[in-house]
């Protein structure tokens, strides 16, 4: 019986037959039957509003409509950069009523606290996006982070071509595991490269945009303005990073990455002025959570793409992990196409041309 409420759930959600618990793609579940609930309350907790506008912009729309779609009971809440807080609403989600809890941690101690806490309560819990190092998580839901530095890597060496280079790696915030992987990613390609040298790393604290262009402005006069590229690890970073090129007389000389594919980073990327971005899908990443939290709930496996090693505590983390994209000039109409973005928002009227020369209309 609940396996049938899983698939009218999955059906409705319009899942990847990849990540569907029933692998069933002949269309004979009862869809339709709309009566289909699972027990419980899902919760889910976002981050902050700064350290990127994916998690209210993108993120929270995106798991709202997976629910919806399910037909499940709800809430999402924003810990707004404060991980007390973030702990006292896991606490008043939990009295509530909340049977699944998904966080997406300020820091894997806090994130730790917050899913022992949930545990000794009989409240399973998840990880969006982020790991929790030494965490108790059932479900770890992300995209293959590793892959994420990989692809900003080698977008940065497209953009540099084959040349002497030095480049500055601006790193995300050394408290998200996300961060570690994505620098991991990147040096793995760039490393090999023994034309480029790096003539400066710094990670940002929570991903602070200001900061950061205060810790750029460090790193470049370190480097007597001698910079090639810069591996900024998002969209917000790498913003920070053009407003001191652009005071430098450098902006679209000098190659910077991104990601989360902005309304912002996709403008710099058709202005020039930013080399890439990635694109997420938070769609997929919120059905993927929502699939796994409904299957918790109704006492069942998720589907998974395989496991991902806590590399504090050694244990193997069910995980499902999404494939980013990478994103430049020529196809940032996929992420509108896809929905990621919309088109309005991205060619507004000082960025005509551009979308017009980048075949956007
Ligand atoms: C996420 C990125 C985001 C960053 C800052 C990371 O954990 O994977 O998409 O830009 O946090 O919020």
């Amino acid at each position: 019986m609940k396996r049938t409420h899983f698939a009218v759930v999955a059906a409705g959600l319009g899942l990847a037959l990849s990540l569907s618990a029933c692998g069933s793609d002949d269309g004979s579940d009862t869809a339709g039957d709309n009566d289909a609930k699972i027990e419980g309350k899902i919760g889910v907790i976002l981050p902050d509003t700064e350290s990127s506008v994916r998690w209210e912009s993108a993120d929270r729309p995106a798991l709202k409509a997976a629910f919806e779609a399910a037909g499940v009971e709800h809430t999402i809440q924003n810990a707004e950069g404060d991980a007390e807080k973030m702990a006292q609403i896991a606490d008043s989600m939990i009295a509530d009523g909340v049977t699944v809890l998904a966080i997406v941690n300020l820091d894997s101690a806090s994130g730790a606290a917050i899913q022992e806490k949930a545990k000794a309560q009989g409240v399973a819990t998840i990880d969006y996006d982020r790991l929790t190092l030494e965490g108790s998580a059932e479900y770890y839901v992300s995209f293959d982070n590793t892959v994420v530095g990989e692809l900003q890597g080698q977008g940065l060496a497209d953009c540099l071509g084959e040349k002497d280079a030095n480049i500055i790696y601006l790193n995300g915030s050394p408290t998200d595991n996300n961060a570690t992987l994505f620098s991991a990613g990147a040096h793995s390609v760039l490393d090999k490269i023994t034309s480029y040298k790096k003539v400066g790393e710094q990670a940002v604290p929570e991903w602070d945009n200001e900061e950061a262009a205060v810790i750029f402005q460090q790193l470049y006069t370190q480097a007597d303005g001698k910079v090639d590229g810069v591996l900024a690890a998002n969209d917000g970073l790498g913003g920070a990073v053009i407003s001191i090129l652009e005071g430098n007389g450098l902006a679209g000389k000098v190659p910077v990455t991104g990601q989360d594919a902005t309304v912002e980073g996709l403008q710099n990327i058709l202005a020039g002025t930013q080399c890439m971005s990635i694109y997420k899908s938070a769609t997929l990443e919120a059905n993927a959570l929502a699939e796994a939290a409904i299957a918790l709930a109704s006492g069942k496996d998720a589907e998974t793409t395989g496991t991902t090693k806590d590399s504090e505590s050694g244990r193997e983390v069910p995980s499902i992990l999404l494939e980013p994209k990478a994103i430049t000039k020529d196809n940032v109409g996929d992420v509108i196409d896809d929905g990621g973005q919309k088109l309005a928002d991205v060619c507004t009227a000082d960025f005509a041309d551009a979308c017009k020369a980048a075949g956007l209309s």
